[in-house]
């Protein structure tokens, strides 16, 4: 796993950071089992753990879920990702992935969290395939026009897109929908979206304690529907077996299917831009 000892330096931790609010990049980074985590982040993760039982599976298996897809991408001749959302590193990165698969791959992360950006631009040092940007997803232009993002993806050849557990942050009002068509409308034909995101189909009221629990982070939770999140894949077309349980996408090992997709909280599809 990716973690530098806390003894070693704390540069992960950048300035101005309000430790005493937590946040999702920083609580999932706790369920993982990582160290790049403060006090409040681990207290609010306890009572997620509690809320949601099974949380820390749920977050293996979305991140399961994100190799998969990469590795799946890659097959398909797709060889350079833009992963928004991207967390705190921590096992299976995307461009350990794809550059292990292909060293040649690129990959440009983007994250809200200052503390996901500075830890990944550390272990990124020396990667000249591979760089992290600091940006809200609310704002696409930003991203897309990010002089390192231009740099680094040519938008003439197909490109991955990931929105891995990160759509879910964000509220009707903020017109999801035409978010993901920004995205979308400069990608290749050829491109993929992989997508994400926790439903309350199953389990609602456990769901419903976990979204009251974060809504004291700062990152609340908006839990969606099998359908609506199918709709999110507007414009690309969804490939088999649809929006489906993270665990039940494209399971490639005895493993995967062992991690009881019935306890997750988590949907998951990949679509093609035709
Ligand atoms: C649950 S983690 C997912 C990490 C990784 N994609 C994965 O699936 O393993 C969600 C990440 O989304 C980030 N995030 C939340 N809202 C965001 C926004 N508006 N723009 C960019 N990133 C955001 C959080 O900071 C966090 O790191």
């Amino acid at each position: 796993m990716w973690s530098v000892p806390v003894t070693e330096s704390l540069t992960w931790v950048p300035e101005g950071v309000d430790e005493e609010l937590p946040s999702a990049a920083r609580i999932y980074d706790y369920l993982l089992g990582g160290g790049h985590n403060f006090a409040a982040d681990r207290q609010i993760a306890e009572k997620f753990a509690t809320a949601l039982p099974g949380s820390r599976d749920i977050a293996r298996m979305n991140r399961a879920f994100l190799r998969r897809a990469v590795l799946f991408m890659m097959s398909c001749g797709v060889d350079q990702f833009l992963d928004v959302g991207s967390g705190i590193p921590t096992v299976g990165n995307v461009h350990e992935v794809a550059q292990r698969a292909n060293p040649e791959s690129r990959v440009v992360y983007v994250d809200v969290d200052p503390v996901a950006v500075s830890h990944s631009k550390l272990i990124l040092e020396g990667n000249s395939q591979a760089v992290a940007i600091q940006a809200d997803l609310k704002d696409p232009e930003a991203i897309l026009q990010h002089r390192d993002t231009r740099t680094l993806l040519d938008f003439d050849r197909p490109i991955g897109l990931l929105m891995v557990g990160v759509f879910h942050f964000v509220p009707e009002d903020s017109d999801p929908d035409r978010l993901l068509a920004r995205y979308r409308e400069p990608l290749a034909s050829g491109s993929y979206l992989a997508l994400s995101h926790f439903t309350a189909d199953t389990r609602p009221a456990e769901m419903a304690a976990m979204v009251a629990v974060m809504k004291n982070s700062k990152d609340p939770i908006y839990p969606r529907s099998r359908d609506r999140i199918t709709q999110l894949f507007a414009g690309f077309e969804l490939l088999e077996p649809g929006v489906v349980s993270t665990a039940l996408w494209r399971p490639d090992a005895q493993t995967d299917l062992a991690d009881r997709p019935e306890r997750d909280q988590i949907l998951a599809g990949v679509g093609r831009k035709p």
